[in-house]
């Protein structure tokens, strides 16, 4: 049975009935949540996406709707027409629990087999199957409202850009590879044998052009695909929010979407975001938080011990800072008592970042225990508990390496025990900051190369100019993050707009003046003709609405994501294609269909 609407209109959406409604003849369609047959009155829950509404059918009132309405079962898709009416047991637990509908009439417009997941809220059903089934999964009212936050925060971005200025403007998905960053997802053409076009990993050198062309200010909510290793906040295919800006410093743009935050954040969540947002150079949020986006939730900040530690017979110490390493360590508040097996565990932690060990130190009311105690004059560790700012009842952890090593295996560390511990806990603060003066380069040790931290275009701070040609790796850049509770959520930069300036950067990046016009050339050439000063940021939306939503699971905010190893389990993405597709592409496999 499917019948058809045959002229029959939806008057009200079920979520916003209320008992100003009483005595209106309406019309609403939905889905059957819930059906009872209490002898001669049928009770369905009816739901729609603004919620459900209580629709009663009483055989003495209209005895065909009765009958009709009592097929109904579970995700049938029905209409029913009636009048609004108070309910005699009101339920407090939904918006429209002081109202009923009277049903006079009923259409079911479609049935439904048994649904393989459950439509309600706080699932607790497989990834895979949710994944599968995901239009049922996508009619569960939180998954429903995730996506109407989606919705207006979308909004939000495109007027306060609007107002601001900006022109929305779309750019290719179909385009050249540039091997820059993660790797690409290319797209075999039929026109140019063996030859690929790559999708966008971002929009960044088509929103340079638009500056180039004189566009002033462009943004774009897009699609970016990146084939690199998924994780929870990572998906294949994901959004961003792309801006560029001419005539522009980084306090500018960093202005510009200061108000775009502060907006969003509070017309979806009602918190003010107090601007401005505070700013930590990356070197100072290194070697506090081990982190490039360092959660300033809760402090637990690490403390150089170097120093203090110099003059001790530990053998560790004395060869890291030997090497040129540093001692660093991570006081735990009251944790004085953490058992040994636990110990042991956090010193296995910091093992997957390359930390060779961890030595700790509890300061017990009545003694300090340690097995690093014993090459320490008690003088010595004073000075060490001094440095670490510990004091009775904390415990000290401690890696010696270099720093590299030691940063980051306790930045991880930091947020580990931050998890064990639940200190952020009930916490519900939004804390933002901006990293600045990113380092220009770093050293990549496989391709014994300089490669640019952000990308090639991104420009270096006026004041360390000079030392490209004598320290290239001190340089830092006019590049900057904004992060939240520990997550990036978008970065960008200035841009070089100076042909010297970025023929000097090509150089430090090891390419020939060829190699640099053969992935980028189309820039090269547009800025011979006047490109404007510029920069700009790209938002991950993905994770902005994550944060929107209160969910940690960057699939729950995508409609239709890929699952962990970028497979779609509801069509079936990649699948292999018929040979005749290959011929044209000219493209031959060895893999057999037999062994997919
Ligand atoms: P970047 O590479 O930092 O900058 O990307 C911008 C933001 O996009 C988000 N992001 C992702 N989100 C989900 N899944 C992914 N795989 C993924 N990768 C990145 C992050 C990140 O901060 N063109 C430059 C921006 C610019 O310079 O203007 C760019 O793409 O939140
Ligand atoms: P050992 O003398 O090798 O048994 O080490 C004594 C303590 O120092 C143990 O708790 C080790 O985990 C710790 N340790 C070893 N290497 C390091 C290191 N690089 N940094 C900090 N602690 C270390």
């Amino acid at each position: 049975m499917g019948e058809a609407l045959n002229g029959l209109r939806r008057t009200m959406m079920c979520g916003e009935l209320r008992e100003e409604h009483v005595s209106q003849k309406v019309t609403v369609m939905g889905w059957v949540q819930r059906k009872r047959n209490l002898g001669g009155l049928v009770f369905i829950d009816l739901r729609d996406r603004t919620g459900i509404l209580q629709v009663m059918f009483g055989e003495e009132i209209n005895k065909e709707a009765f009958e009709k309405a009592d097929l109904a079962k579970s995700e049938y898709c029905i209409a029913v027409t009636g009048e609004m009416v108070r309910r005699e047991s009101p339920n407090n637990n939904i918006p429209t629990g002081m109202v009923e509908l009277k049903g006079e009439s009923i259409k079911i417009l479609s049935e439904s087999e048994t649904p393989p997941i459950y439509i309600k809220e706080n699932l607790d059903a497989a990834e895979n199957i949710r994944l599968k089934y995901r239009y049922l999964d996508l009619r569960r009212p939180d998954m429903q409202n995730i996506f109407m936050i989606r919705n207006k925060a979308n909004k939000i971005v495109r007027d306060y850009l609007d107002e601001n200025g900006f022109l929305e403007m779309e750019t290719p998905m179909l385009t050249k590879s540039t091997p820059e960053g993660a790797r690409d997802y290319l797209v075999p053409s039929r026109n140019y044998p063996g030859m690929f076009y790559a999708l966008p990993q971002s929009p960044q050198i088509f929103k340079q052009l638009l500056m180039v062309s004189g566009f002033d200010k462009y943004y774009q909510i897009v699609k970016c695909f990146r084939d690199e290793d998924l994780r929870a906040n990572r998906q294949p295919e994901f959004t961003q929010i792309d801006l560029e800006m001419s005539f522009v410093e980084v306090d500018d743009v960093i202005a510009l979407n200061e108000g775009l935050i502060k907006k969003v954040f509070k017309e979806i969540k009602g918190i003010d975001v107090q601007l401005p947002i505070k700013r930590m150079p990356f070197k100072e949020a290194m070697e506090k938080y081990g982190s490039d986006k360092p959660d300033l939730r809760f402090g637990m900040e690490i403390k150089n011990i170097t120093d203090a530690v110099k003059g001790s017979e530990f053998a560790v110490f004395k060869n890291a800072i030997a090497n040129g390493g540093s001692v660093r360590a991570l006081t735990v508040e009251g944790a004085s008592d953490m058992g040994r097996k636990k110990i042991d565990k956090l010193g296995e932690f910091v093992k997957t970042y390359k930390a060779k060990g961890l030595a700790w130190i509890a300061c017990k009311e009545e003694e300090i225990k340690s097995p690093i105690a014993k090459f320490f004059s008690e003088e010595e560790m004073q000075n060490l508990l001094n440095a670490a700012g510990a004091k009775v009842g904390d415990l000290v952890l401690i890696v010696a390496d270099v720093d590299n090593i030691v940063l980051q295996s306790l930045g991880a560390l930091r947020l580990e025990i931050a998890k064990q511990l639940e200190i952020l806990k009930d916490n519900n603060e939004f804390n933002f900051v901006w990293i600045t003066e990113f380092p220009l380069l770093e050293y990549d040790e496989e391709e014994k190369r300089h490669v640019a931290l952000h990308h090639p275009f991104t420009c270096p701070m006026d004041e360390d100019l000079e030392l490209l040609e004598v320290d290239p790796l001190s340089v830092r850049a006019k590049a900057y993050d904004i992060v939240l509770n520990g997550e990036e959520l978008g970065g960008g930069s200035i841009r070089i707009h100076d042909t010297k300036l970025q023929q000097k950067m090509f150089e430090l990046l090891g390419f020939s003046k060829e190699s640099a016009w053969e992935r980028f050339g189309f820039l090269l050439e547009a800025f011979k003709y006047g490109p404007p000063p510029h920069g700009g940021l790209a938002y991950g939306f993905d994770r902005m609405v994550m944060f929107l939503a209160g969910t940690d699971n960057i699939k729950d905010v995508i409609a239709f994501p890929k699952n962990q190893n970028a497979y779609c389990p509801m069509s079936e993405a990649p699948n292999l294609v018929d040979d005749k597709q290959l011929q044209e592409l000219c493209i031959k496999t060895d893999v057999k269909k037999e062994e997919n």
